[in-house]
């Protein structure tokens, strides 16, 4: 007799309630006629490593992991891939055969939305990111290996920018900087918010001379309403203005792909998430 039972996967967080995931995950499952059932774990701090592991022995097969345990079930892994350790952080994990292996698929997912979704060209562009926290450190190998002519990493605190400016020169032109040090010319392409300001409800003095009539602003984090840097962007002049719905999808489509062997079209799951979004 077969086991028709579905396979488990889960998002673990702390706090964990408003992610999208499982809605996005049973999306991608219907679309793709796969088995499986995905549930919100929340799951806190001092409780991660026993979690994870239980899950894994009582036959899950993955996990997304978010906010805050990115960093912290890097120690839990048997094995991580490149881009996983090059980002200092893990967002997916895969179990098999008693082994944990951890990936990251948040900066593919940022690259597919940027070039695939928004169609930007970033080869020779000017980049900004504002911030230098966990969630840079995972999108700027990615953004580097597009070749731009020049990335800027602005923050508060000029020492954590300078940090990973000087961590990530050997992959291509990056630069630091604070906040009031940005320049208006040459012109950015792109300027990204990886700061967490606006989760707390906080706008910080971001460089606003940074956009010009060209610029496409791209938020980290989305809302079902204008995030803060979303609204500050389009009162300053964006070309565009666009929230992180799409790396959000794409991302769990990578995810999804590690865990099944098949990626699913994210272009109506974005559509039904974002409808009233906008
Ligand atoms: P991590 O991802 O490392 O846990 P975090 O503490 O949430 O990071 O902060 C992420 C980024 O948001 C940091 O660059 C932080 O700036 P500092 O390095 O100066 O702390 C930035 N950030 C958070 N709140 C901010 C605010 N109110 N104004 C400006 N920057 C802010």
């Amino acid at each position: 007799m077969t086991d028709n039972s579905p396979d488990r996967y889960g998002v673990m967080g702390y706090p964990v309630s408003h992610s999208r995931s499982p809605v996005i995950h049973r999306l991608f499952a219907l679309q793709t006629k796969q088995n499986l059932q995905y549930e919100l774990l929340q799951v806190a701090p001092e409780q991660l490593e026993t979690a994870v592991q239980q899950f894994g022995r009582t036959g899950g097969r993955g996990l997304n992991i978010t906010v805050p345990h990115k960093s912290e079930v890097v120690r839990l892994v048997s094995d991580m891939s490149d881009r996983a350790r090059s980002a200092g952080a893990v967002n997916t994990l895969i179990f098999e055969d008693g082994e944990i292996f951890g990936d990251n698929t948040d900066g593919v997912g940022l690259m597919s939305d940027l070039q695939i979704n928004l169609g930007l060209e970033l080869k020779d562009s000017r980049i900004l990111i504002l911030g230098a926290g966990g969630a840079t450190r995972g999108i700027v190998a990615p953004l580097l290996a597009a070749e731009p002519r020049e990335l800027v990493i602005a923050n508060r605190t000029l020492s954590k920018a300078s940090a990973l400016a000087d961590h990530f020169s050997s992959e291509g032109p990056v630069g630091a900087c604070r906040f009031g040090d940005v320049r208006s010319m040459p012109v950015y392409d792109l300027i990204i918010n990886a700061t967490s300001a606006g989760l707390k409800g906080e706008i910080p003095p971001y460089p606003e001379e940074a956009i010009q009539p060209p610029t496409v602003c791209y938020d980290l984090s989305y809302g079902l309403t204008a995030t803060p840097f979303s609204r500050w962007a389009r009162k300053h002049g964006a070309a565009q203005s666009v929230m992180g719905w799409g790396m959000l999808v794409e991302q769990a489509a990578e995810s999804f792909k590690l865990w099944r062997g098949v990626r699913p079209d994210t272009e109506p799951v974005l559509r039904q998430l974002t409808i009233s979004a906008t």
